[in-house]
């Protein structure tokens, strides 16, 4: 993945245990600065590898800190370059989750080695959404959780978020509460 993902994974490893504990975090990962350069891409491989060292520092399972990789991505990239992306995805939890293609494509000008995810719509009505999430990756489902509760905190959604079932591809409901 882009040096981009590291970068986060970084800044949430950081926030969590401070700069101090970072290097051996680092080193354990096997990485230098260069894994950190967002435009450059790199293998998967990598990008484990450093979720893994987080997670090892945290002392949780690595699907824990996928999950609060995901929540944290949607506040890193906010702030980030590809803020105005986001920005116009849309201003409404809804109009946002049916833009996802759109905004990884438009994100893809810039990435074009990215191998993005794909994000369908498939019931909304005022109870939530359901989302089917497709990849050529495996594995993510947690993140994607996580991403997902960082929309819904982004557009101040009261609610929760679950996986519908263990069938592929996997669904996703976002569900509101009752106001
Ligand atoms: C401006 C905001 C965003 C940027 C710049 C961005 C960019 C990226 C990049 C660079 C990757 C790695 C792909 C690669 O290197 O091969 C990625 C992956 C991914 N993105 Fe986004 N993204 C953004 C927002 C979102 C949001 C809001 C979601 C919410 C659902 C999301 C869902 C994912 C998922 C699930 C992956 C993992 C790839 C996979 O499942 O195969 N992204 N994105």
């Amino acid at each position: 993945m882009y040096g981009m993902v590291h970068r986060a994974a970084r800044e949430l490893a950081i926030l969590r245990h401070g700069e101090g504990k970072w290097n051996s975090i680092a080193e354990r990962a096997g990485v230098s600065e260069r894994e950190f350069i967002s435009a450059e891409v790199f293998s998967d491989a990598v990008t484990i590898s450093i979720v893994s060292a987080v997670a090892d520092a945290d002392g949780s399972p690595i699907d824990q800190t996928l999950l609060e990789l995901g929540r944290h991505w949607i506040d890193f990239a906010g702030r980030s370059a590809y803020s105005n992306v986001m920005g116009m995805a849309g201003d409404t939890l809804p109009e946002f989750c049916r833009n996802l293609d759109r905004m990884h494509t438009s994100i893809q000008a810039t990435m074009p080695d990215a191998i993005m995810p794909s994000f369908e719509v498939e019931t909304m009505d005022d109870t939530g959404i359901t989302l089917i999430y497709r990849s050529q990756r495996t594995g993510l489902e947690t993140f994607v959780q996580g991403l997902l509760e960082g929309l819904m905190a982004r557009f101040k959604v009261d609610g929760a978020v679950s996986r519908v079932d263990d069938a592929h591809p996997v669904r996703f409901r976002l569900t509101y509460k009752p106001v």
